[in-house]
């Protein structure tokens, strides 16, 4: 494992599937009645928050917490950022006090490779800008590997926008990493222009793909990052690219539908689809846990 979880790219297969491996042993741990391991205790976990986050800033705390470790959250709203400070100057704060990792979410795309020159501790990627959310890509390969058994060779279908997307750039990553078949469903404005050197297929016909597809997932429409009209309405573009009961049944009876949260319901999907007994988009979030448990265990040298 490298010191740092910046890129899904990081990762050979054998990390990924250490990571996976270990997601599993810890996920035993957390069904007893006492979920909490010695194993970082005396280690500080910064979680650093310039961006909105539900999921993720709380799955990383209780990761850290179940792991023993002390834990530090961050937010930028309240901080001292609102009066002009650096980020440079913030990571340089949070080393002052002890930082051995610091997870960060930013708005800016290659904001945790800065960080990561600034500090020592390990830096862990929880979402930068449009770029990737690897950690977010190792839960949902959690989750489909808990349902599937062996990813490799499986069809998986990411649909929406991508073009916004850092969850689909690291699922892309780190899923053919794994053997998985990836194909990207989206309209062309909602596609990246570097997206033909991205190991996946691309289509524009989500109903060919989905009786092909072992799992769908489907992603958010980012409105708060479209500065333009990439599609004519919300009504045309449900139309042509969400996931209603119609497409749901074209699906392979044993397919599971994902989503990372947050969704637009009634947009990207339905909420009979996204309540349906084969989504697995709550079991994502109680997955995440244990995967962060297991990059922190990982990356700070912790033993079971
Ligand atoms: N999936 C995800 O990153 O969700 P949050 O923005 O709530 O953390």
């Amino acid at each position: 494992m490298n010191k740092h979880l910046i890129s899904a790219a990081d990762l050979s297969k054998d990390d990924a599937l250490l990571i996976l491996d270990t997601a599993e042993e810890l996920a035993r741990v957390s069904e007893r009645s006492i979920k909490k391991l010695p194993t970082l205790r005396g280690r500080t976990v910064v979680n650093l928050f310039f961006e909105d986050s539900t999921r993720t800033r709380i799955s990383f705390e209780a990761a850290a917490k179940r792991l023993s470790a002390d834990v530090i959250n961050f937010s930028a709203k309240g901080s001292s950022v609102s009066k002009g400070e650096s980020l440079k100057d913030t990571a340089l704060t949070l080393e002052a006090m002890g930082a051995d990792a610091v997870v960060m979410r930013h708005g800016a795309s290659g904001a945790p490779y800065r960080l990561a020159n600034w500090i020592r501790g390990s830096v862990v990627n929880a979402g930068d800008g449009t770029h990737e959310h690897p950690t977010q890509a190792l839960l949902d390969a959690f989750t489909m590997r808990r349902h599937l058994k062996n990813l490799e060779g499986r069809k998986i279908t990411i649909v929406g926008d991508v073009l916004h997307s850092r969850v689909a750039r690291s699922n892309v990553l780190l899923l053919s990493t794994l053997g998985a078949d990836v194909t990207l469903v989206a309209p062309p404005t909602l596609l990246p222009v570097s997206v033909g050197t991205w190991p996946c297929d691309v289509s524009y016909d989500l109903d060919a793909v989905l009786p092909k597809s072992d799992v769908i997932m489907m992603l958010r429409v980012q409105k708060e990052r479209m500065n333009a009209a990439y599609f004519p309405s919300e009504r045309e573009y449900s139309r042509r690219y969400g996931l209603d009961r119609d497409r749901f049944a074209k699906l392979p009876d044993d397919a599971i539908v994902m989503h990372p949260g947050p969704m637009n319901r009634g947009m990207e999907i339905a909420a009979e689809v996204a309540d349906s007994a084969r989504s697995t988009i709550v079991e994502q979030v109680a997955n995440g846990v244990t995967t962060r448990m297991a990059v922190l265990y990982l990356l700070l040298g912790g033993e079971i």
